[in-house]
């Protein structure tokens, strides 16, 4: 039986996190605290959200469920809803969060019950734009099976290297820089071929192509324009990465551009130990380039400005398929396969 967490539960709901944040760093995942406090805190957040819920299992943009085996709790899942983008036709994603069945009471069904029906939920959810229900799992847990059977299909992989280790050596003659407003037409014709990289693919998270026009070509200018303001007024904004995506690109020895990413860095909070994680998404190289001559001083770039964030990692996010020319070059300069995004969408 599959439902709404309850009173009462708190404690064995905080237990079942606690599971999975240890399998988690057993995989080579982000360090999880050792705080018994912490623990029992999530307890009490839980107890006083079951409370509040009253037994709905959607409040705002959060579902979560709970698996029952002969009246006690053995699973849970949440899901959380975000939209991507700006275009009022993009789906609206769902994100599967902190799955977990106990251990021994799994292969029975449990997994499974809770992803169809958080998938109802969502779709009953879900007025107007279509759904796309996401999930990240690292490449090295077997529940990447499970979501396969339960008909999830990878659309997107991300690729980790720690910052202490060496540098790859750049000898390409390609140079990466923080995008300037003169970038804007690349940018926008590279943007285009992101866009129909993650569609070709199922992955509907974000925003359908632009036409590239005067009026696509001024937004970027004018974001590309503040990022060069709030460069020149200090090195602030690299730094600590505070603000929005950092755009890049990388230039050949002509100064034309052929690849952009952008770069961020995120905090790990409770119950992770405190630490910064850069990310280098939105990843897209021309096609007529050496994949990794182009990737490698984009990477290097990004960790200079990773480390003076003060990040302990980089992560190379939104990565097509292992056998593209990018993914390759990813591996070759450094990244170690690391997650991988499955999606399932009730619309074919
Ligand atoms: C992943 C997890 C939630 C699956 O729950 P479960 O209750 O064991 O799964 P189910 O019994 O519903 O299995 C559904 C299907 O997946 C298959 N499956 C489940 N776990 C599997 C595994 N580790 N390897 C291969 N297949 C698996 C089952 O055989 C079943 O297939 P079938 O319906 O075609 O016969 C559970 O293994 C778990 O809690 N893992 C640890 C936490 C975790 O990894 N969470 C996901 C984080 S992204």
């Amino acid at each position: 039986m599959v439902r709404a967490p309850l009173p009462g539960e708190g404690t064995v709901l905080a237990a079942l996190w606690r599971e999975l944040w240890e399998l988690h760093e057993g995989w080579g995942g982000y360090a999880s605290t050792r705080d018994a406090s912490m623990y029992e805190a999530l307890a009490h957040r839980l107890e006083r959200e079951a409370h509040m819920r009253g037994g709905l299992q959607l409040i705002g943009r959060h579902i979560h469920l709970v698996a029952c085996f002969r009246g006690q709790v053995v699973g849970q899942v949440e899901g959380w809803f975000e939209r991507h983008g700006t275009d009022p036709t993009t789906a609206l994603t769902c994100e599967v969060r902190s799955l977990i069945v106990s251990a021994s009471k799994r292969g029975l069904g449990a997994g499974r019950a809770l992803l169809e029906t958080l998938g109802r939920v969502a779709v009953d959810a879900c007025v107007g734009p279509r759904l796309i229900v996401v999930a990240e799992v690292l490449e090295v847990n077997p529940a990447r099976e499970f979501y396969r059977r339960v008909g999830y299909a990878p659309v997107a992989f991300c690729g980790r290297m720690e910052l202490g280790e060496a540098r790859v050596g750049d000898r390409s003659g390609f140079r990466a820089a923080l995008a300037e407003p003169r970038d804007a037409l690349p940018l926008a014709l590279l943007e285009a071929q992101l866009t129909e990289r993650r569609r070709a693919v199922g992955d509907f998270r974000f925003d359908r192509p632009r036409a590239v026009d005067a009026t696509l070509l001024g937004d970027i200018a004018l974001r590309l324009g503040r990022q060069a303001r709030s460069a020149q007024a200090g090195i602030a904004g690299v730094a600590g990465l505070t603000g929005p995506p950092l755009e890049l690109v990388v230039r050949d020895a002509g100064g034309t551009v052929c690849a952009a990413a952008t770069i961020t860095v995120g905090t790990l909070d409770s119950p992770f130990v405190p630490a910064r994680r850069a990310m280098l998404g939105r990843i897209v190289l021309d096609p007529a380039r050496c994949a990794e001559a182009v990737l490698a001083p984009l990477v290097g770039f990004a960790r200079g400005c990773a480390l003076m964030a003060g990040a302990v990692s980089l992560e190379l996010t939104d990565l097509p398929a292992p056998r593209s020319a990018l993914h390759q070059a990813a591996l070759a300069v450094g990244a170690r396969p690391w997650t991988q995004v499955v999606a399932w969408s009730p619309w074919p």
